[in-house]
């Protein structure tokens, strides 16, 4: 029989989590609007508790997202809990979702309380949270590790306290499809009232069977999944919410789920939060991965040709990929440019039209042909909500085996353009030396990742990376024809997002999580 599962998404929140996955919370923003559009039915935006930044991270978003539920974490604490349910205040609907570790490894050496502290603690916090709402999530964490008959009591004294979600997440991502199925079926069957809450999985991808494993919760009466964008979080990362969509849209009949998902979207999100945090899935990445409709060998080109069931278990364009690829070149003007954006599901304002055409005819100088992925570099080159008061109005290296120097002129919050020269083991890091030169600190870079945006040899490297500037660590993206100069974009973007989050006196640029699951 066909269900409906609800598709709740997390990677605001365990997606966050995973090194350099960080967001700003106007990027959280971003990705919560498009989850919005590829309409899931649940956004987890953040643990409110973690850091002032994720409490107004939270708190924006439930006042700006009307129709998902927005989720907020919080541990058993009355702390924890008050915190979550203030930033859901505004939500039009809101969910606590309370969470305590069940299994005894977690309970002896993390919390260091007994089972029956165990039980207490998981009732006083439903209790508490459903103060706030109706709405109210528990989560056994490690329940795949759990004793089966401990985590049944746990659970039972979750639904008494009036939660309505229990959420039994194989947090280690430890657990074989099959016995995760046997953990639902055990737990429907054996707690009382289980048949009145919606059983959730949640499922981390250590031994590569996250999805398996949320497959098998749904054929052993799961209602809903718990997934991110591209699979991201913490590790190896959390079930991928496009391979669980498209396993219901593909095998209907076998999977025997529905949800809600908009599958045109898949495609447009899961670019969206590579661009906003820098990291992209693979290349054989299913759904979404560079190569995922690619067909190489001469036997499936003629076979896709001939019919595309031969080869295609599903359309490209079913998920949102850009089916032209060529788009515009050198003699384009502002309309098509805004034509193209259009079509690939972007609205400009005049400003960023502006700017874009800038950007786009710069680089229609150094590249023949632009393409989809060039123009969606393009837009999310640097980070649109800050103003670019940092610029680097002239860059110049000289590179060999015997080491780099770079020349930086720059403007900035002082008068006039500031110069300076300085010298590294290559051009990338001799630049940066520049810069930290001419802002006056030294700016430490972690997780700097350049990537070519297309094929060929006059492809745009896209450069990320997190930089710690006045003790805050934030990302940074910059596209360019040159890598140098990619990287060079991808710090200052970085030092414009730290200028204006200190004119806002917003500390939310740096979550700083409190906890580690
Ligand atoms: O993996 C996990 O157990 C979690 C819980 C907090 C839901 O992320
Ligand atoms: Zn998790």
């Amino acid at each position: 029989m066909m269900r409906d599962v609800v598709i709740f998404d997390t990677t605001l929140r365990d997606g966050e989590q995973a090194p350099g996955n960080t967001m700003t919370s106007e990027e959280k923003m971003q990705v919560a609007r498009q989850l919005d559009t590829l309409n899931v039915d649940v956004i987890e935006a953040g643990f409110p508790a973690a850091s002032e930044g994720d409490y107004h991270g939270v708190r924006d978003i439930a006042a700006a997202v009307r129709r998902p539920v927005v989720a907020a974490l919080a541990r058993c604490t009355d702390r924890d809990i008050d915190l979550a349910g203030e930033a859901l205040r505004g939500a039009e609907r809101g969910r606590v979702h309370v969470f305590i570790a069940t299994s005894d490894i977690h309970l002896e050496h993390k919390l260091r309380i007994g089972r029956d502290d165990c039980v207490a603690l998981a009732r006083e916090a439903v209790r508490r949270a459903r103060r706030y709402t109706d709405d109210v999530e528990f989560s056994a964490e490690d329940a795949s590790r759990s004793d089966l008959e401990f985590l049944c009591r746990v659970v039972e004294a979750a639904i008494q306290e009036g939660a309505t979600t229990v959420n039994l997440p194989d947090t280690v991502g430890y657990a074989l499809p099959v016995e995760y199925e046997h953990m639902f079926r055990a737990v429907r069957e054996r707690v009382p009232g289980a048949d009145r809450v919606t059983l959730s999985a949640h499922c981390h991808d250590d031994l590569g069977l996250a999805v398996a494993n949320s497959l098998a919760a749904i054929a052993a009466g799961a209602g809903q999944i718990e997934c991110t964008v591209n699979g991201i979080g913490e590790r190896a990362g959390n079930a991928a919410l496009e391979e669980i969509v498209m396993a219901s849209h593909v095998r209907p009949q076998v999977a025997s789920f529905r949800c809600n998902v908009d599958t045109r979207e898949l495609y447009r999100t899961s670019r969206l939060l590579s661009h906003v945090t820098g990291v992209f899935p693979q290349p054989n990445k299913a759904i979404v991965g560079r190569n995922a409709f690619a067909h190489e060998a001469g036997i499936h080109q003629h076979g896709v040709m001939q019919n595309g069931l031969t080869y295609e278990i599903m359309r490209p364009e079913t998920v949102g990929v850009p089916q032209s690829t060529l788009v515009l070149g050198k003699h384009s003007g502002r309309h098509a440019l805004e034509r193209r954006y259009h079509e690939l599901g972007y609205e400009l304002g005049e400003g960023a039209l502006e700017r874009l055409y800038h950007k786009f005819t710069a680089l229609a100088d150094k590249k023949r042909e632009i393409l989809d992925e060039d123009l969606l570099a393009l837009l999310h080159d640097g980070f649109h909500d800050a103003p670019e008061l940092f610029q680097i109005s002239h860059l110049h290296v000289i590179c060999g085996t015997a080491g780099a120097s770079a020349n930086v002129h720059m403007t900035g919050p002082w008068a006039g353009e500031r110069r300076a020269a300085a010298s590294g083991d290559g051009p990338i890091a001799a630049t940066f030396a520049a810069v930290s030169e001419i802002v006056g600190q030294p700016l430490e870079v972690a997780n700097l990742a350049i990537q070519s945006v297309t094929p060929g040899r006059d492809s745009l490297g896209q450069a990320s990376l997190q930089a710690k500037v006045n003790g805050k660590s934030l990302s940074g993206h910059g596209a360019s024809t040159d890598i140098v100069d990619a990287c060079a974009r991808a710090l200052v973007n970085a030092l414009n997002k730290a200028h204006f989050a200190e004119r806002l006196e917003s500390d939310s640029l740096n979550s700083v999580y409190l906890w580690g699951v």
